[in-house]
């Protein structure tokens, strides 16, 4: 039932405040301000090493944990898609802690990569939305996201949880390795709280972003850029929006701009900055410097503070509320998925089962 929605999609974006919340009420002890993480059969602080595997969209949740295992619990982190985990014979010392991040639970290469994994001696951990999977039954540990069903093939809700659910862990395992104090946990545990309220003010930005999807549908190429955890939603930002509304587009470091993607700047192309304003915002401001000079078409994705200290002229600035850091990846998703589901809509694609694409891929 897609409600009062025009497409499972829609209902699914709208969503996620609510299934956020329910996610992370799994995690949270509202009362206490502290994380309670299942029972788990290892200790964090015995952990050399953590490896996260996953799939598209799921990869890219993944790849935001890493900054926020690395920074909160102090742990080596390795992130890989698993298609290519799997076939490279990684080397994995016995009692690690690998994590596989899905949403069904059935998708091939991340069976297979989990399967590696215990059989060369790691603890495992899915993250998974479908808890009678293939994947949840054969982890020691199911951390089950809350999004409930998700039909529309483009994953949203799913990566919002996924990242909720992510930084959830990560938290306590930073608590559990003496990493943060009880005073960083609650702080970061307030943040977290925040979410699904800053989640449904992002969403009033939905008129504004259809407006703009106007601009983009016009777009042979669009590119993404962010740094930090803004840099995977920059990544997810360009899968969205090539899977939907089949228009090419690619997500980059934008310290990588330079690099080579700078090439393709010229007046047609318009590209996306993630740039909520925090420490490495400075950093972003001169990439987009280097687009402006060019003739790029900036949308800017930032916060008053950011939108304020930019300076640069822009086709488009999207004025998100203001947030503590942790948050910002599964806050700024919102305008990320609305940009590439209007714009897929304008395009007149099916946008919930877009062509060659499968919900569910269970052959590699
Ligand atoms: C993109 C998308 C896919 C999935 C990927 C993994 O919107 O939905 O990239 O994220 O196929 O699927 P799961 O999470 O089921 O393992």
């Amino acid at each position: 039932d897609k409600g009062n929605h025009r497409h499972f999609m829609a209902k699914e974006i709208h969503e996620q405040p609510e299934v956020v919340s329910h996610t992370l009420a799994s995690f949270l002890d509202m009362a206490s301000g502290a994380i309670r993480l299942p029972e788990l059969p290892f200790d964090w602080r015995s952990l050399t090493r953590l490896t996260i595997t996953a799939c598209g969209t799921a990869s890219y949740a993944a790849l935001c944990a890493k900054y926020w295992f690395e920074r909160f619990a102090r742990i080596p982190v390795e992130v890989d898609v698993a298609s290519e985990f799997r076939y490279r014979e990684v080397p994995l010392e016995p009692g690690g802690l690998a994590i596989v991040v899905s949403q069904s639970g059935e998708t091939a290469d991340t069976l297979a990569a989990l399967r590696y994994c215990k059989e060369h001696g790691q603890h495992t951990l899915a993250v998974v939305n479908v808890p009678t999977s293939t994947i949840a039954r054969e982890s020691d540990v199911i951390v089950q996201t809350l999004a409930g069903p998700e039909i529309g093939v483009a994953s949203t809700k799913a990566f919002t949880c996924q990242l909720a659910a992510l930084a959830s862990l990560a938290v306590g395992a930073g608590r559990a390795r003496g990493a943060l104090s009880a005073e960083d946990e609650g702080r970061l545990v307030q943040a977290l709280i925040e979410a699904p309220r800053l989640m449904a003010t992002a969403l009033r930005l939905e008129h504004e972003i259809e407006a703009l999807a106007k601009d983009l549908v016009k777009a042979t190429d669009v590119l993404y850029l962010g740094r930090g955890t803004s840099f995977p939603l920059a990544l997810e930002g360009a899968l969205k929006l090539k899977e939907i509304s089949y228009i090419h587009a690619e997500g980059y470091a934008a310290g990588e701009l330079k690099h080579g993607p700078i090439a393709l700047i010229d007046e047609t192309l318009p590209v996306v900055v993630i740039a909520p304003f925090d420490r490495i915002f400075e950093k972003t401001v001169s990439n987009m410097q280097e687009v402006a000079a060019r003739g790029g078409r900036i949308i800017l994705i930032t916060d008053e503070q950011g939108a304020e200290a930019a300076a640069i002229p822009t086709l488009k600035t999207l004025v998100m509320p203001q947030m503590p850091a942790t948050v910002t990846p599964i806050v700024y998703s919102i305008p990320i998925q609305l940009l590439a589901y209007h714009t897929a809509v304008l395009m007149g694609t099916d946008v919930d089962q877009p062509r060659n694409l499968a919900k569910s891929v269970t052959v590699e």
